[in-house]
């Protein structure tokens, strides 16, 4: 059984994530789990709060777009616990799509350079200098553990023009192709 991508609309995507326990259970399963989940929606990156957890955790596969972004070639990583450190303010606008928001891409300006610190799945430290769309997918997903989503860097009109297909996702109407969860408010039909 693969595990659903909670959509936009989900309550569990706008809570602030707890630190992942040492002890946390079934650790690497979940982060296999996630990688799965991320691989079967063609993702490049996936957040605990999109499989409906609530705790700091992250994974990420971005060699798919190593062609347009060499700097993702091979990397491959879960995130536990990551910490974003902005090493340049200055921000580049490129488009960003996330499962819990299908159908929908948009602009979105970040930096593009960060220290990143967090643990392996086995719990080891790291630290690293990240740089280009690697750094953009890594603070895409950490914004999820904030209870943040990409659209809330976009302008007012922006979101106005999108507005009938985040109303579509809300209320259950959005079709994938891969197992998804709507909004408790939404009728099963
Ligand atoms: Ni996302």
């Amino acid at each position: 059984m693969k595990l659903p991508v909670y959509l936009y609309g989900h309550p569990v995507l706008r809570n602030v994530s707890e630190p992942l326990p040492a002890d946390y259970p079934g650790l690497k399963e979940l982060v296999a789990e996630m990688f799965e989940a991320m691989y079967e929606s063609e993702g490049v990156g996936l957040a605990a709060p999109q499989i409906g957890k609530n705790i700091r955790l992250v994974v990420i596969d971005a060699d798919p777009v190593a062609e347009a972004f060499p700097e993702c070639k091979g990397r491959k990583f879960a995130l536990v616990n990551p910490e974003i450190e902005i090493l340049d303010g200055d921000k580049v606008s490129r488009p960003e799509g996330c499962l819990s928001l299908p159908g929908i891409s948009e602009e979105v300006p970040r930096v593009e350079h960060i220290r990143l610190r967090w643990l392996d799945e086995d719990l080891n430290p790291h630290e690293e200098e990240i740089s280009g769309f690697l750094a953009r997918i890594v603070q895409h997903e950490c914004d999820h553990l904030e209870g943040k989503v990409f659209i809330d860097h976009i302008s007012g009109i922006r979101r106005q023009l999108i507005r009938r297909k985040l109303n579509d996702i809300v209320t259950g109407k959005t079709r994938t192709d891969y197992p998804v969860r709507y909004a408790p408010t939404v009728k099963r039909r």
